[in-house]
């Protein structure tokens, strides 16, 4: 199974945007994760559609939007049209989440669900055929930079079976609090997509550290 690494770019210079993400590029990401927070499924707030348009207008990478916010089906369509390629809902914020995720593959780009921390794997039982990505948050969702939640080695163990046992291929992805002390723990237990935001953004050398953490996970 070959791994994925998705950087966040929440904790960038937002200032020099262009250039913080051709360093991620060039070190050899899979994906860029756009952290979208509205300040009320989470505390923080980060940045728009409009943002991910001009993202989507400097680089080739696949983007991957992690909507963090209340009434994600009022904004699912602003975030395709802006160029997201990969859609991902929290579980935590949507009534009708079967309806969402239909909208999301029926536009053409593909459908993820995130879960808390706290939110147990069973409530994805009868979505986990219609999705792409299972995202499973490894710490509370709103902040770069917090602790991995060591319960969630367990969770991720628990979500690889039940992919494992789909007909569907569907891709395990972790968030939250991934370090170069942790990473191997999480990708033996079986994590696909590797989410990484500080450990990059706040690295001397971003470059290096993408291509450093890209050698890891192409060893194990
Ligand atoms: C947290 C976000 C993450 C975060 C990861 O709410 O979803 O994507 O930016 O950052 P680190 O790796 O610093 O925890
Ligand atoms: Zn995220």
């Amino acid at each position: 199974m070959t791994k994925k690494l998705a950087p966040s770019i929440l904790d960038v210079d937002f200032a020099h945007l262009e250039r913080e993400i051709k360093k991620i590029e060039n070190g050899g990401a899979d994906l860029l994760h756009l952290d979208i927070m509205d300040g009320n499924f989470v505390p923080n707030i980060s940045f728009g559609p409009r943002i991910v348009e001009s993202i989507k207008s400097i680089t080739s990478l696949p983007l991957e939007v992690h909507l963090m916010v209340e009434k994600p089906e009022n904004h699912i369509k602003s975030f395709i049209n802006a160029g997201g390629d990969i859609i991902i809902v929290h579980y935590e914020t949507s009534k009708h989440l079967d309806r969402l995720i239909q909208n999301i593959n029926e536009a053409g780009v593909k459908s993820g669900i995130a879960l808390n921390p706290a939110t147990t794997l069973s409530v994805i039982e009868y979505l986990i055929n219609k999705i792409d990505i299972l995202l499973l948050m490894t710490v509370n969702p709103g902040f770069g930079g917090q602790k991995f939640i060591p319960e969630m080695i367990a969770k991720i163990e628990k979500a690889r079976k039940i992919i494992d046992n789909q007909k569907k291929s569907i891709s395990l992805a972790v968030d939250g609090g991934i370090n170069l002390d942790n990473i191997y723990q999480v990708v033996k237990a079986g994590a696909e997509i590797i989410v990484v935001g500080q450990i990059i953004s706040k690295s001397s050398n971003p470059e290096m550290t993408t291509k450093k953490i890209k050698n890891l996970l192409n060893q194990k």
